[in-house]
């Protein structure tokens, strides 16, 4: 019997989503694939901690060089002597990605419909994503670059009737919720976020510098606790501000099925009665419901962009593309 094959499989399909955006980790995640005594050990930790997002963060943490070959990993796993473990185990992915703004942007125009909106971000993480206004976006489309906003720049490449605003939705009121809360004025906390951007990413780590700027001018409303505990109380908070736009992206996949589907559902039931509108952009096998409505085949490596259940748009998983659906 082949032994660690669950694990081995996440690290061959982590390698494949790295591909062309990553070539370090596309490098050590097909490494740590075949690598029996690497997998022996990652498959030590619990389930949820076997993550190569993670384990490669929690190695760069302590000092382990990247972009580099995959040797010093392998040496830095082998050898560790608990404090990667204790990383890995007291930590987690909570990687807050701006650029994925500019895909966003689009569907809170729609639904701005021209009115000042509530923001509510569910898994918001230190709740950077929750300035859509603060930022400029310089989308190329097949007709030139559209402009829109003032603030550090997001450049997103844009296929497909897109509604892209001129002016940027208002924000009414922003707040989001979390299991584990970032706190944007924590150096500790930013650092760790900072080491989750992947190695050759040096303009995602410049935006970062920039988004936690941004949000340390006006410290985001963020709640602790479980999505689908706190979210009805919090749209009705958000509610006595304007229309509630609920959105999420690369959050639901960290629940299990049953929960996915409890989530879906709840979506579902207030935005039948008209409490808010959702904005989710999340991987194709994450909410199925979603991923059905859209025609076609599904391309690889790409979330998809739904509006209150519906899909509206391919979406790079770090906001560099978008290909709105005709
Ligand atoms: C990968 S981060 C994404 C952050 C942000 N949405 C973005 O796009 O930049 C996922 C976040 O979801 C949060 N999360 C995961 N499961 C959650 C749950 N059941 N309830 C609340 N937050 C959750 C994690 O703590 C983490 O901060």
């Amino acid at each position: 019997m082949e032994l660690y094959t669950d694990v081995a499989g996440q690290y061959a399909d982590f390698a494949t989503y790295a591909r062309g955006d990553s070539p370090c980790f596309e490098e050590w995640a097909a490494a740590v694939a075949g690598d029996s005594e690497v997998l022996a050990w990652v498959s030590s930790l619990p389930p949820v901690k076997q993550q190569p997002n993670l384990v490669f963060a929690a190695a760069r943490w302590h000092g382990v060089p990247a972009a580099a070959p995959y040797d010093a990993l392998r040496a830095a796993l082998l050898g560790d002597d608990g404090a990667i473990r204790a990383t890995i185990l007291e930590r987690a992915t909570q990687t807050n990605e701006v650029g994925r703004l500019a895909t966003l942007v689009p569907a809170f125009t729609l639904l701005a419909d021209g009115r000042p909106v509530s923001l509510l971000e569910v898994g918001a993480s230190a709740g950077l994503c929750l300035y859509p206004d603060r930022y400029a976006y310089a989308w190329t489309t097949g007709s030139g670059v559209r402009t829109a906003g003032a603030g550090p720049v997001l450049r997103c490449e844009v296929t497909g009737p897109a509604p892209l605003p001129d002016r940027l939705p208002e924000v009414a009121w922003r707040g989001g919720i979390d299991l584990n809360p970032l706190d944007v004025t924590d150096d500790d906390a930013m650092g760790w976020l900072t080491t989750l951007v992947w190695p050759e990413h040096d303009d995602r780590r410049a935006r970062l510098v920039d988004a936690i700027e941004v949000a340390r001018s006006d410290p985001p409303v963020l709640v602790r606790g479980d999505l689908l505990d706190e979210l009805p109380s919090l749209v009705e908070r958000a509610g006595r501000h304007g229309p509630v736009v609920v959105f999420h992206s690369a959050v639901i996949a960290y629940l299990e099925d049953n929960d996915r589907q409890r989530f879906s559902s709840m979506m579902r039931d207030l935005v039948a009665a008209d409490r808010c509108h959702w904005v989710s952009n999340e991987g194709p096998r994450v909410l199925p419901d979603v991923t059905a409505t859209a025609p076609g085949e599904v391309p690889s490596g790409k979330f998809v962009l739904g509006i209150d259940g519906r899909a509206v748009a391919w979406t790079h998983g770090h906001g560099r593309s978008i290909a709105w659906l005709g």
